[in-house]
């Protein structure tokens, strides 16, 4: 079943120019990009993409990061792509993904567990919210997976 979900790539991969060839891995993975833009999050734009983690330690550190730059926004859609965008991104530490998976995004392009290249949705509800974050226009019946 098409699901979609919302990857983001990160000021430090944007900043490294690494944002084509991050694009060319996903269309290359079987991924359609239904939606795409770059954008500048915002002080409260940020907070509120990761609000929930709003009371862990490094929360200061990632709005710093997350705002410091353009990120590069897309609506991702595949059967089970909220899962697969995960797989492929790898784990959230960039040095334990070098480890664990070599050929992930995050092993390939990023620094560290804070600048680690590519964010994902975690679920199909974190997706909805994500998707409208960036996406204002792209309704709710255009998200409908039965389509
Ligand atoms: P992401 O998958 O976008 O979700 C939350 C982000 O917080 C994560 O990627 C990292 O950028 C950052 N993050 C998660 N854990 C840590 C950590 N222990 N130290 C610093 N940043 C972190």
């Amino acid at each position: 079943l098409p699901e979609k979900t919302l990857a983001m790539i990160k000021p430090d991969a944007v900043q490294s120019n690494y944002t084509s060839m991050i694009r060319q891995i996903i269309v290359s993975e079987g991924f359609h990009i239904l939606e795409e833009k770059l954008a500048h999050l915002d002080d409260v734009a940020a907070k509120s993409f990761y609000k929930e983690h709003a009371e862990r330690s490094f929360f200061p550190s990632l709005i710093r990061f997350m705002t410091s730059g353009p990120v590069y926004a897309m609506i991702l859609e595949r059967e089970g792509a909220i899962k697969k965008w995960r797989t492929l991104m790898g784990p959230t530490d960039s040095n334990k993904a070098r480890v664990q998976a070599p050929d992930s995004i995050r092993a390939k392009f990023g620094i560290d567990g804070e600048k680690n290249s590519v964010h994902g949705s975690d679920s199909t509800e974190a997706a909805i919210r994500e998707i409208a974050t960036f996406f204002r226009d792209f309704q709710e019946s255009n998200m409908d997976s039965s389509r």
